[in-house]
């Protein structure tokens, strides 16, 4: 049987994408699209993939006469957590793709999908060496006491820190808080040029055109140095296996995981 999945963003720069991999999944059934534009249109007419014949609604509420097992979130920070939240009443487990969530977003998010005993797997970044830059990096925070973190992307993207830089930072947290050589409120000069502080790390985000989306940690000892770089290229192409994946085995988990790792076996 296969599965049944709610697309939000089914028509956006990610989530058209994924929904053209789903409908080359056998496993995958699209039962609902969310775009508020192209609400009440058929989304196949919209991508030019006749094979994608569910409706298009305008919010995941609009789509709550559709049964769905995963839900999938790829619109905009503002409405994602309206979404998610509506999907787990709905009984949907849940993959969220979008970026600019919090800590205390996500929070909220977990004690929802806890009473209802529904999964949600969270991802700033759905491609594998994306998922290698998290694990790698978790690895050299064991040894190396401080890192900062640069994240690179294009000069439209509204939100900053990225979805990848966030869930960087949070993951290192749970290795140890860095220790910077002089704290950062004892900078002399504009604080604001030491990056913003997210869950104890310094992230300097970059908006510039030229860029698509890089995330890059680097970690400092005397004398050397390593730096653990993800780069993306200009299509969406590379967050579709990952989305996929987490979409078949989101039903195994419960409550709010983050990072495509907790479905991939890397010992
Ligand atoms: N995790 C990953 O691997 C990954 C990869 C790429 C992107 N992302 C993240 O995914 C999100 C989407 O990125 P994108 O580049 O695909 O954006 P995009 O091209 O602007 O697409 C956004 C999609 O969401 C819909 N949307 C936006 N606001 C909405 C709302 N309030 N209600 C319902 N639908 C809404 C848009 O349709 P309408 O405007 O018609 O409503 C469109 O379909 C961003 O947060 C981005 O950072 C994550």
């Amino acid at each position: 049987m296969s599965l049944r999945v709610w697309l939000a963003g089914a028509t956006g720069w990610a989530g058209s994408e994924l929904a053209r991999g789903i409908a080359k999944s056998p496993d995958l059934t699209l039962v609902a699209a969310i775009s508020r534009t192209h609400a009440g249109r058929v989304l196949g007419d919209v991508l030019g993939e006749p094979s994608l014949d569910c409706r298009v609604h305008a919010s995941a509420a609009d789509a709550l006469s559709e049964p769905c097992d995963v839900f999938v979130e790829y619109t905009r920070p503002e409405s994602a957590k309206v979404h998610v939240l509506t999907a787990l009443a709905h009984g949907a487990h849940v993959v969220v793709g979008t970026s600019g969530l919090t800590a205390d977003d996500f929070a909220e998010i977990d004690a929802v999908a806890v009473e209802h005993a529904r999964g949600v797997l969270a991802a700033g970044n759905f491609s594998l060496t994306a998922v290698l830059l998290l694990k790698c990096a978790e690895l050299a925070a064991r040894i190396l006491p401080q890192w900062e973190i640069i994240d690179y992307a294009h000069d439209d993207k509204v939100d900053a820190p990225s979805g990848t830089a966030r869930e960087l930072a949070e993951r290192l947290s749970k290795v140890r808080q860095p220790t910077p050589t002089i704290p950062i409120d004892q900078t002399v000069g504009p604080r604001d040029a030491r990056g913003a502080t997210v869950s104890g790390s310094q992230i300097h985000s970059l908006r510039l055109p030229g860029f698509v989306i890089s995330a890059e940690v680097l970690f400092g000892m005397p004398d050397q140095r390593l730096s653990i770089r993800h780069d993306s290229g200009t299509s969406s192409v590379p967050y579709v296996d990952g989305a996929l994946l987490a979409i078949r085995k989101v039903s195994t988990l419960v409550g709010v995981h983050r990072g495509l790792d907790a479905v991939l076996d890397l010992g």
